[in-house]
């Protein structure tokens, strides 16, 4: 049973990668390495000592997409390939609808004509928009401030219609709160271009040396100290939920044949008990400064799990300081991301 990874070079898809192959799945990646180095590949490969065959093609050439799938027998599909920048998408929404969702599409007319039929996508809590309860469960109404929000509720709703049309499909969606975290090994991680938009992958830069301080987006929210709550989770526990995700597709098990949960801890943390505990586990200063709030943030974000655990049978238990101590670990391995190593 062969599972096609789209995006599996990147942060998530990579943590993926290792987890489908440990369980015993083969896998096909493909990835157009916009975001991305095949380096990791190698790396999944240096893990779990098996060959991770590749292609390096868009998500948007269909008739690749059908080569891929039947070439290597593919039953099922994980969905990462995706622009995922809050910022850019503001800038370049065309090159977001096209990537997501038009490429989203392209998938699924593949998956279509060559009778592949299950997929877990990787959706985003920011389909929740503004919180109007809190933990925020999966029947909280959606909306979206962004293009990249729009395309992940976009592609939402286009499963919705093609689970819908046919019974025989089979979608798994998983809204994501915050990954952060990297494998034990230390030799796959996050590993931003640029500057990071994202908290943990700046903080790692500030704890390094390679960014003076961290700018505190906001100290003034109605959170237990000013600054904004979210809840984040290490990228083994996400992982190790979309292995319970396939499985339940695979099995039949699934409460419907499209099904959205949450994949979370449920537990809130502010930015600067992120910042705390960073330090701890690094042993460095952390130096920071409060500066203006940051537009389209929201004041606090976490998850109900209930649903994924009664679906998935699944609970993440990795704890904040295991997300601090494995990230720390693969930045000190990886000064300078898949370029360099330590070793
Ligand atoms: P990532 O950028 O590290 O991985 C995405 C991968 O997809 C990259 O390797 C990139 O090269 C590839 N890709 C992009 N467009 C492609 C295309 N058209 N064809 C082929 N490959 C393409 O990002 P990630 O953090 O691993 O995120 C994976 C998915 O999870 C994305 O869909 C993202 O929107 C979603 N998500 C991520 C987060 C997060 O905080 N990281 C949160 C919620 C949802
Ligand atoms: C952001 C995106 C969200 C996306 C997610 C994962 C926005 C508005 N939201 O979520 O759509 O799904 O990333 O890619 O961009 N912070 C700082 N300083 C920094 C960076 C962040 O104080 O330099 C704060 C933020 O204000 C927030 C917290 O840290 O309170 C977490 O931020 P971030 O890691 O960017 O995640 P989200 O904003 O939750």
């Amino acid at each position: 049973m062969t599972v096609l990874i789209t995006g599996g070079a990147g942060y998530i898809g990579s943590h993926c990668g290792v987890a489908f192959l440990e369980a015993g799945y083969d896998i096909v990646v493909i990835d157009n390495l916009s975001n991305s180095s095949d380096v990791s590949l190698q790396r999944i490969e240096a893990i779990t000592g098996q060959k991770v065959p590749c292609e390096i093609a868009d998500i948007r050439d269909q008739s690749k997409l059908e080569e891929i799938l039947v070439k290597h027998k593919c039953s099922a599909v994980v969905h990462f390939a995706g622009l995922k920048a809050v910022g850019e998408s503001t800038k370049m929404p065309l090159a977001y609808y096209e990537n997501n969702v038009v490429g989203t599409h392209r998938l699924l007319s593949a998956m279509a004509n060559t009778g592949v039929k299950q997929m877990i996508f990787s959706s985003s809590a920011t389909v929740y928009g503004e919180p109007q309860f809190l933990p925020l469960t999966e029947d909280h109404p959606t909306s979206a401030v962004n293009p990249y929000g729009r395309t992940k509720l976009m592609i939402e709703e286009m499963l919705g219609d093609v689970a819908a049309s046919d019974p025989a499909w089979r979608f798994g969606i998983l809204r994501y709160f915050n990954p952060v975290g990297a494998h034990l090994s230390g030799q796959i991680g996050e590993n931003p271009l640029g500057v990071p938009n994202n908290l943990m992958p700046f903080i790692t830069q500030v704890a390094d040396g390679r960014r003076e301080q961290l700018s505190v987006f906001g100290n003034d929210y109605d959170t237990r100290d000013g600054t904004g709550i979210r809840d984040y989770i290490h990228v083994t526990d996400l992982v190790e939920g979309h292995l319970r995700a396939h499985e339940v597709l695979a099995s039949g098990s699934a409460p419907s044949n499209c099904f959205a949960v949450n994949l979370g801890t449920g537990n809130g943390y502010s930015v600067l008990e992120m910042v705390r505990a960073f330090e701890r586990a690094s042993n460095k200063e952390i130096r920071y400064a409060f500066a203006p709030r940051r537009d389209g943030d929201v004041a606090e974000c976490y998850a109900n799990t209930e649903l994924a655990e009664k679906v998935l049978d699944w609970k993440a238990d990795r704890d904040l300081d295991a997300m601090c101590r494995d990230t720390w670990n693969w930045v000190c391995k990886n000064p300078r991301g898949y370029e360099t190593s330590a070793d």
